[in-house]
């Protein structure tokens, strides 16, 4: 498993979990100290248990040395990251980097398997150099990951699908093998060609995001109008062809996936001279999005938030990771930053990965209820369940002025204000 991050941590480890012999490679040589001592470097649920079984049963190991773990390899995964180049396309220069190494380390039958997210005609790009590199034929496959960071485990082990994109049908009889442990017949094993495996990846991050951008501009209306998003909500959701996921409004879609992925399908239809005007908009509307909150709240206190002091619930993107890639909360900070307030902040996994960034500018608190202690108002951006049922008596004796503006619309209007807040939501 080349690349030990969210996806190839938890993939190397689900499959060496269901009796595969595994190694993770990484580049970054303190990971793979931690890694060894048993630390492990994100916060994803049940992974450490995980992790520290499968060391224990000698099926899981971790190296940064290519030529001692590649040759002989039936699989290798690659895994690195593709984040967001500078023009909005995927950044493959770790992808590239990996296949110059991996090429004449190959074995005859190692199929090498593509999951980090990849640009239509990428996989077949890595087997074009790779054959060139090691001088023969080479077996490569597409295998994108649907996985959600804080389910991750669950997602890999209980997939809902598993898409693998091959152009020879035997390299898709491989992985169907290595799959079927984790297979439901309701779960199906789905095989294609390469770019309509990559393909797929794309569209469902960008069908999700289109979600998520959709109910966003409808509660902004919502606002407008004088209508409530979460009556509206159930109006709409229940029917069945529309549903309830993912059409939560909220403060934008963040993390390491949707911005960089809708906005790297943009690119892939501007290079073919398609203008893909429901992607461009979905991105737009999410820019705006993440500046909501900070607009009411401006607001609210008329254009002056010097002095402010504001508490913020929430900086991981969602809820059971400590991920702050492209988290809306970050876009908040350094909107009230700018604007002259102190801001103190909690959240119950992602305070490390905020202090890198922000330094003794914020105040970081141990509790959410610390971030309140004589704020002028509270910030919810992340649903943590924590968040969910606070002592609202106990909130109010603890600000200086009980307003809270909730990013995630956690709580009823009605019954905050019926206990002396001033409550704002999104869309209600
Ligand atoms: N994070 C998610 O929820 C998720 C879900 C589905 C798909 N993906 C996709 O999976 C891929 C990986 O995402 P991630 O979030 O796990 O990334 P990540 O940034 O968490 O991890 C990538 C790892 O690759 C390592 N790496 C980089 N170059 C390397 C090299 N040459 N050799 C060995 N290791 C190297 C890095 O040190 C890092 O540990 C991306 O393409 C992403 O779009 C991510």
């Amino acid at each position: 498993m080349i690349g030990t991050g969210y996806v190839g941590l938890v993939t190397g480890t689900c499959l060496a979990d269901s009796n595969n012999d595994v190694t993770c490679i990484d580049i970054d040589q303190q990971k793979i100290d931690n890694l060894n001592q048993g630390k492990i470097p994100i916060y994803e649920p049940g992974l450490t248990e995980l992790v520290e079984r499968n060391v224990r049963k000698q099926l899981l190991h971790f190296t940064t040395n290519y030529e001692e773990t590649i040759p002989g390899c039936d699989c290798v995964f690659i895994a690195v990251g593709t984040p967001q180049g500078d023009d909005g396309s995927a950044n493959l220069s770790g992808l590239w980097k990996v296949t110059e190494t991996l090429a004449p380390l190959l074995s005859k039958e190692t199929v090498v398997v593509i999951k980090s997210t990849v640009p239509v005609g990428t996989n077949r790009a890595v087997l074009e150099k790779l054959k060139e590199l090691s001088g023969r034929d080479v077996a490569v496959a597409s295998n994108p990951e649907f996985l959600k960071e804080g389910a991750a485990i669950e997602d890999f082990t209980r997939p809902d699908r598993v898409v693998v994109g091959v152009d020879k049908k035997e390299v898709g009889d491989i992985l169907h093998q290595l799959y079927k442990p984790f297979l439901r017949t309701d779960h199906p094993f789905i095989l294609m060609g390469l770019e309509s495996a990559e393909m797929t990846k794309y569209a469902a991050n960008c069908m999700l995001a289109t979600k998520i951008s959709f109910i966003n501009e409808i509660a902004n209306l919502c606002d407008r109008v004088g209508a409530n998003i979460n009556e509206v909500r159930k109006g709409i959701c229940h029917d069945q062809r529309i549903g309830f996921q993912f059409l939560y409004p909220g403060v934008g879609y963040g993390g390491s996936c949707f911005p960089k992925d809708v906005r790297a399908l943009i690119s892939v239809a501007d290079n073919v001279g398609m203008n893909t005007e429901i992607l461009k908009s979905v991105d737009d509307v999410n820019t705006l999005q993440k500046k909501v909150l900070f607009s009411k709240i401006d607001k609210y206190f008329e254009g002056d938030l010097r002095g402010k002091k504001i508490g913020i619930w929430g900086l991981a993107f969602k809820p059971r990771t400590d991920d702050i890639r492209e988290a809306p909360a970050l876009v908040l900070i350094d909107d009230l930053l700018a604007a002259g307030a102190e801001v103190a902040v909690h959240d119950p996994a992602a305070m490390e990965n905020v202090k890198a960034i922000y330094g003794d500018k914020l105040t970081y608190c141990q509790h959410h209820y610390e971030t309140i202690k004589d704020a002028d108002a509270l910030a919810i951006v992340t649903e943590w369940s924590d968040f969910r049922n606070p002592d609202f008596e106990f909130i109010a004796h603890q600000m200086k002025t009980p307003v809270i503006f909730d990013g995630r619309n956690l709580f009823e209007s009605p019954r905050l204000e019926g206990e002396g807040f001033t409550y704002c939501g999104i869309g209600m």
